[in-house]
């Protein structure tokens, strides 16, 4: 079974290729960071409470982030398997994952810090499907329009300078110290994250052999 989990800092291309493996494999794409986003969109209670916190760049209080993940892991598109991006990003995460999934894949995204900055300042998305693009290496065909849909794109509010080194921050002090959880149990894998999306993506999959 490919139960999946992408750990790596903001940026660091992990909701691309999530996307990728997902369509590749015909498995779930499991974004707490998507899941989040369009719970703050709809106005619901959850994405009330969450909001505050991502648009800050800190993480969203365990349990809200771990009820919403439980829910969406029931739905039967999870059967065939999943690839989850962004969960777990600390240890008590990690063992509440333990509890409600067996996981047969951890790929960790190494990539230099300068290129993060680089790639979330030029990020921009669609607000109407979701689509990711960058300004620099993956541009609209229209300047600032969606190509499927035409939407103007916008920036997620946590991609600002401020906010950029406030989760560079939480990622070094709390997600960082899963690695050393995972490797223990014999189960990292690195994929380099620098080069191009097809590049990345052919070390993804060499690492899922
Ligand atoms: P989340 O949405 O998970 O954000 P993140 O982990 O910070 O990761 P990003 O989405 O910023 O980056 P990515 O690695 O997916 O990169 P992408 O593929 O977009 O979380 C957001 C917030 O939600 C958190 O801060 C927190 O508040 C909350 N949250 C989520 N999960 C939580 C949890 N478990 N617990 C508590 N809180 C939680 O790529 C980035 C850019 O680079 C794009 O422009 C892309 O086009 C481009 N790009 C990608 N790959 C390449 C490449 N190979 N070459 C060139 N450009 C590339």
């Amino acid at each position: 079974m490919n139960r999946i989990v992408l750990l790596g800092p903001p940026g660091a291309g992990k909701g691309t290729q999530a996307k990728r493996l997902s369509q590749e494999l015909g498995i779930a794409h499991l974004s707490t960071g998507e899941m989040l986003r369009s719970a703050a969109a709809q106005g619901t209670e959850l994405g009330r409470r969450a909001d505050g916190f991502m648009s800050q760049g800190q993480l969203v209080p365990d349990d809200l982030v771990l009820g919403i993940l439980r829910d969406r892991l029931r739905l039967p598109d999870t059967g065939r398997g999943f690839v989850l991006d962004g969960y777990p990003r600390n240890v008590a995460q990690a063992e509440s994952l333990t509890e409600i999934t067996p996981i047969d894949h951890v790929l960790y995204f190494e990539i230099p810090e300068s290129v993060l900055v680089e790639r979330l300042s030029q990020r921009r998305n669609c607000p109407t499907c979701g689509t990711v693009y960058n300004l620099v290496t993956q541009p609209p065909r229209v300047a600032d329009r969606c190509d499927r849909d035409g939407t103007p794109l916008v920036q997620r509010s946590d991609d600002s300078e401020e906010a950029v080194r406030t989760r560079l921050g939480v990622y070094r002090e709390v997600t960082l110290p899963l690695l050393d959880l995972y490797r223990r149990q014999g189960r990292l894998r690195t994929v380099p994250a620098s080069g191009t999306v097809d590049e990345v993506a052919a070390r993804v999959r060499a690492a899922l052999q």
